[in-house]
């Protein structure tokens, strides 16, 4: 790699001047491109996540077909757990599930400790590959789940509607919750700091989930652990991305994290994130995800109008409110990247903002 080289997307985390306006989209390696599913229906996803080589090509085959800033490495937020104990399994089509929930503080206590470098040693080779195939312009994204997102799935053992297990835990034992979002907290931290030193330029963190507490419960029971986690990613020198979902009403609070982006989902409005959220944070989204299946037109209409609103000050990356959904047509991918690169970001060559607050 040419290290004179500093990709677009990175230059838009630090919020450096950029000459266009990087994209790339959550969940872009996946269900909706065909490739993808010739693979996925030869090999389980465990297998794929086990075998640097697959997981490699994965990683690859969106940047095969469209001009993405950021090529994010294939992989799961749930396979970290695996190696504290828990034990996992990806359906074919249906939610994951986690067989040995975690429910009491004795089952807290008895979780392993885990060294990401070793356990998640396929994902590790994984990065350092699809490093090794990447044009220097485009950057290498490494993630991991957020602890309070990760803790949802330990204790329901999949994917809620109510989180009701969760909320308990929270409150009716206070001292197990604490101590599970330690040992995750540590996990995730240690998680991304291998992907850093596998070669992962920019990090993320997601946190779909964040948006079912109320904002007390997430400053008192949440807030804490992720800023751990920033601080203690901040020696690894590279760009912390966090994500979540239904938290538009939470922006004051988000803005206090020590990270250097806050991506936003579709339901906040873009110039308004802007005002409420200091200087220092540069801002990714937020186009609705299914605005891909609509009319080129409306398509182009509603990117427009996030791009204006994103890319009014530097430090903007483009990039879906949520994940791409399973059936969205791949020609509605391509054109939304073609239209993005072809804005001119008002900022551009502009020296980045002065801190307004
Ligand atoms: O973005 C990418 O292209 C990289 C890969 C990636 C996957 N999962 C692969 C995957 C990423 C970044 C994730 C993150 C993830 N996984 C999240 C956070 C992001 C979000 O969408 O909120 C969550 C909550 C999970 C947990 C998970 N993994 C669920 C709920 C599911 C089943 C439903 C679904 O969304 O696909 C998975 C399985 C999974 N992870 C698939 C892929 C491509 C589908 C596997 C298959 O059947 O082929």
């Amino acid at each position: 790699m040419n290290p004179a080289v500093v990709p677009t997307l990175v230059a838009a985390c630090r919020r450096q001047p950029v000459e266009r306006v990087p994209i790339w989209l959550m969940r872009q390696a996946g269900r909706y491109l065909p490739e993808y599913r010739e693979l996925r229906s030869r090999y389980g996803m465990l297998d794929i996540l086990g075998s640097a080589e697959l997981a490699a090509r994965v990683t690859l085959q969106p940047l095969r077909r469209f001009d993405f800033d950021g090529a994010i490495i294939f992989a799961d937020i749930l396979p970290p757990l695996i190696g504290i104990g828990l034990e996992l399994s990806f359906g074919n089509g249906t939610s994951p599930r986690i067989h040995n929930p975690i429910r009491t503080a004795r089952e807290v206590a008895a979780l392993r400790a885990s060294d990401p470098r070793h356990d998640l040693a396929p994902t590790m080779d994984a990065l350092r590959m699809v490093r090794a195939e990447l044009p220097p312009r485009v950057a290498l994204i490494g993630f991991s789940g957020a602890p309070f997102t990760l803790a949802t799935y330990a204790i329901e053992g999949g994917t809620s509607r109510q989180f009701t297990l969760t909320k308990r835990m929270m409150f009716e034992q206070p001292a197990a919750w604490h101590a599970l979002m330690e040992r995750l907290t540590r996990l995730v931290t240690d998680y991304l700091i291998a992907q850093a030193e596998a070669g992962a330029q920019v990090l993320q963190v997601f946190d779909s989930w964040a948006g079912v507490l109320s904002t007390d419960d997430y400053r008192a029971h949440v807030l804490p652990f992720l800023r751990q986690v920033c601080v203690d990613l901040q020696p690894a020198g590279v760009p912390l991305i966090y994500f979540s979902t239904g938290t538009g009403t939470m922006l004051e609070t988000l803005a206090d994290l020590p990270c250097d982006v806050l991506s936003v989902d579709w339901r906040v409005d873009l110039a308004a994130a802007r005002r409420l959220l200091p200087a220092r944070m540069a801002i990714q989204g937020n186009l609705e995800p299914a605005l891909l299946f609509a009319p080129a037109e409306l398509l182009e209409a509603r990117a427009r109008t996030v791009l204006r609103a994103g890319a009014a000050a530097s430090g903007y990356i483009f990039n879906l409110g949520h994940g791409i959904l399973p059936q969205t047509p791949p020609e509605a991918v391509a054109r939304l990247v073609d239209l993005v690169h072809g804005y001119r970001p008002a900022a551009a060559g502009n020296a980045p903002q002065a801190a307004s607050r």
